[in-house]
Parts: C-alpha cells; structure tokens; sequence
C-alpha cells in the first residue's frame, strides 16, 4: 500500500502537482466553490496509477490543483462510498496520496439527514465530533508505520482552532450555521424510522454515509480537519422527509450558497 501511495504521488510530481495549503474533497454542497478559485492544472483520476474509478459511466471524477487568496487548494472531484462496494483502503487511497504530497490541512462536505429538532432543511452544520457506524475503518490490517501510528487518538478529530474560525466568521457573515455530531452508516439503504430516532438518542444531530473513512485517515496522518453536512432533509419526531424526493436537490443548493460563502472568507483569512 504504501509503495502504491509514493508510486501515484511521484507520478502527479512528474505531471506538475505538488503539496498544498489545503486538499478539499467536493462533497454535496461544495461543488460550487471551484468558481471562485482560479485552476491551475487539472487531470481525471483514471489517468492516475491506483485512483479508483467511478462505477458510474457518465460520472467523471477529477484532482484539480487551483489556487484562491494566494493559498494552493487540491480539489479531489469524485469520491467513493463504501455503499458503492470500494473497501476503505480503496475510499482514503486518493487522500492519502494528496496528503503524503504534502498539505496542512483537509476540508471536506456530504449530504445528511437532520435528526437534531432544532435543524431545518437547507442548514449547514459544522461538524464538531462523529460517531462512526459504518462498522468499518480504513486503519484496519497492519499499520503503515510511514503513515502514522497504531491507535491515532480521534479526541478532537476537527480542529477546535478552524471550528472556532467557522464561527466567528459565519457570525460576521450573519449566516446560520449549527455544530453537530454526524453519524456515519453503511447504507445505501436509507434509515428506518428507528434508526433515525435511535441516531438522535445516541448523540447525533445528522446522518449520513461518507466522510468518516476520509477523516480516520486524515487524522492517522495528523492533518487538521475541518467538515461540514449540509441537510437535505429532516428526519425527526415532528417531521418525516423522503430522502429520494427533488427537494433535497434545493436544500442542498440552498446550504451550498451558504457554505460558499463561508469558506471563501475562511480561506482568505485562515493562518496555515
Ligand atoms: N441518511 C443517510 N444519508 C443521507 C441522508 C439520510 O437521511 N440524506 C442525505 N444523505
């Protein structure tokens, strides 16, 4: 594995890639941020040794390299869930590769469900802590001791410092934003009424099927993390969404503009 992460990271050297500020992995929600940055160079991940390809013939998934506010981003477009059938190892292999090129920090986003009562679809949470039951983690088999060590601690997963810029900024801003636990399942298959409500009981504030694999291997790697959910649609004792229906299309747009909005100053202003 890890002969295969210097072997793709030496390659994307030879093609003019380099480390970055900050690598961000476009999730639902901040797919729009890319019009902000200016991009640099570019390349699709099935040009790339070992990257996964994406199972979904029209779905093209690309690295770009931008850059915005004089910080160097690397974008990876394209990501891949467990649900999808990619083992963990598969899922965190382009991240690794990114953050053993070289980055201070990683900001990642995905879609959930609010199971807090207090959320309303089109919110964007900060996440401030996860709980992972994807009954899985991409650290498992041997130890990459090049990579970090046995039993990363997960105290602080997402940098307090970075959160607390959130939200100064979004304060600033006067833009809503909540901090929340997301709860990482398997899926594909949405959460049952009890599932949603069991979510709630144990700690989280919104549901989803991503973005815990990225963050165990960023932290093994010690890089700061920063995520955030945008809520597609409420799942609570007073409302009941269809997670499949058009309107998360619309909340998702609705909590991207926000999201943009925010990051764009945080970029400008984050010290790294
Ligand atoms: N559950 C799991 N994942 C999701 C949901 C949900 O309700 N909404 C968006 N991603």
């Amino acid at each position: 594995m890890i002969k295969k992460i210097k072997d793709s990271a030496e390659f994307l050297r030879n093609k003019g890639f380099s480390s970055s500020d900050i690598i961000v992995v476009l999730g639902t929600g901040l797919s729009s941020i890319i019009n902000d940055m200016e991009i640099i160079r570019e390349i699709e991940y099935e040009d790339i040794p070992d990257f996964p390809v994406s199972t979904v013939e029209s779905h093209s998934s690309n690295l770009i390299e931008c850059s915005m506010h004089n910080k160097k981003i690397n974008i990876l477009s394209g990501r891949f869930h467990y649900y999808e059938g990619y083992d963990f190892d598969k899922i965190v292999f382009p991240l690794r590769v990114l953050m053993h090129l070289g980055c201070k920090m990683l900001i990642l986003s995905n879609a959930a469900g609010g199971v807090n009562h207090n959320y309303r679809n089109g919110d964007v949470m900060l996440i401030e802590d996860h709980i992972n039951l994807m009954a899985g983690n991409p650290l498992r088999g041997a130890n990459i001791e090049e990579l970090g060590e046995r039993f990363p601690l997960m105290k602080d997963a997402y940098s307090l410092k970075h959160r607390k810029h959130i939200i100064e900024i979004a304060a600033k801003l006067n833009i809503d934003i909540n901090s929340g636990v997301y709860l990482a399942l398997q899926g594909p298959s949405l959460e049952t009424n009890a599932e949603y409500n069991m979510a709630r009981i144990i700690g989280g504030d919104a549901v989803g099927m991503s973005t815990v694999p990225e963050v165990i291997a960023a932290r093994h790697m010690n890089i700061d993390v920063l995520g955030f959910s945008i809520i597609t649609n409420i799942n609570n004792d007073e409302n009941r969404d269809d997670a499949s229906h058009n309107s998360v299309i619309e909340n998702a747009k609705m909590a991207g503009v926000k999201l943009r909005t925010i990051l764009n100053k945080f970029i400008e202003e984050v010290d790294l």
